[in-house]
């Protein structure tokens, strides 16, 4: 997609970190927008930020609810006629050894990061399908949905799931001959909210990992090493669109990492620990 003014942009996670800059930077190009988020005051200070005139709609939605996507598709469809950008971009870290990570880590991590990224296909492709004008969307995975580090097993394995449902979708879509984009995001550390997932942990899964702190403050350090802002991933972000890249990759120093993942594949290895944001 080249051409973004007036067109309709739909981000989720739009409260904070690289869903915020998204929103200021879509509208900054004269998209219009419809923002989610589950932090409402969050939500409120992204559309403040906002370029005046940005014509907006903000939805507190849980993306880990169906019926929320649902409700944020004919809102959008309702208010603009259409969708053509869709940030399924909201997520959620926990960090700790697997052998101790509870079950509500597991359900509370893949229902946000993986089966969001889900609902907002199954809710918004359908409809970009049927409007008869050209869309993309934009997944955001993780560096961690390439490379599997120490310390993070579910949030990897809930971003290896995106990169793959998203090259699965990229395939269906090609072979639809469907005027729809797709692409991955996957950055490496950059200072966010992330490291402070917690403050979204719903009440009804708050068993959370004996050991997963002493992992989280090592998370936390390497985040706040991050050289790339959350507006460069923005910026990035949006440049791969319109120049119709799939694989996004804000970081390319994780490039020498992938190929070590691979090349331990291919050449039988045991896996390459790449990534050392671990307390040991
Ligand atoms: N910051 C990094 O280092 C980094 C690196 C790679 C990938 N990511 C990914 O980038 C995406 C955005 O994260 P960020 O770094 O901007 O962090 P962030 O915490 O600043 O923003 C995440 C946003 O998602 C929202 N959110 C969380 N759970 C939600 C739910 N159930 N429903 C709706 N909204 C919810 C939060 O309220 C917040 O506004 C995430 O998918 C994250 O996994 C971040």
């Amino acid at each position: 997609m080249q051409d973004l003014a007036g067109k309709v942009a739909v981000i989720t996670g739009a409260a904070s970190g690289f869903g915020r800059e998204l929103a200021l930077q879509t509208a900054a190009l004269g998209m219009k927008l419809a923002l989610a988020d589950r932090d409402e005051a969050g939500l409120a200070a992204t559309v403040a930020l906002l370029p005046a005139g940005t014509e907006a709609i903000t939805q507190k939605v849980d993306v880990a609810k169906p019926d929320d996507i649902e409700a944020l598709a004919e809102a959008t469809y309702a208010r603009f006629g259409a969708a053509h950008l869709l940030f399924n971009n909201a997520g959620v870290a926990v960090a700790g050894p697997i052998w101790t990570t509870t079950l509500d880590d597991w359900k509370w991590v893949l229902d946000v990061n993986l089966m969001g990224v889900v609902h907002g296909i199954r809710s918004f492709v359908p409809r970009m399908l049927a409007q008869g004008q050209p869309a993309h969307v934009v997944n955001t995975a993780s560096a961690a949905g390439l490379l599997s580090p120490p310390g993070s097993s579910v949030y990897c394995v809930s971003k290896h799931g995106v990169v793959t449902l998203s090259e699965c979708l990229h395939h269906e879509l090609q072979l639809d001959k469907a005027a729809i984009g797709v692409s991955v995001l996957c950055p490496a550390f950059v200072p966010t909210g992330i490291g402070h997932s917690e403050r979204n942990r719903p009440s009804d899964l708050a068993d959370a990992n004996p050991l997963g702190e002493a992992y989280a403050e090592a998370v936390r350090k390497a985040i706040a090493a991050g050289k790339l802002t959350a507006a460069d991933v923005a910026r990035i972000t949006l440049e791969g669109v319109r120049a119709g890249r799939f694989y996004i990759l804000p970081h390319q120093a994780i490039k020498a990492a992938v190929e070590i993942r691979f090349r331990d594949i291919l050449d039988d290895r045991l896996p390459t620990n790449t990534l050392r944001a671990s307390p040991r």
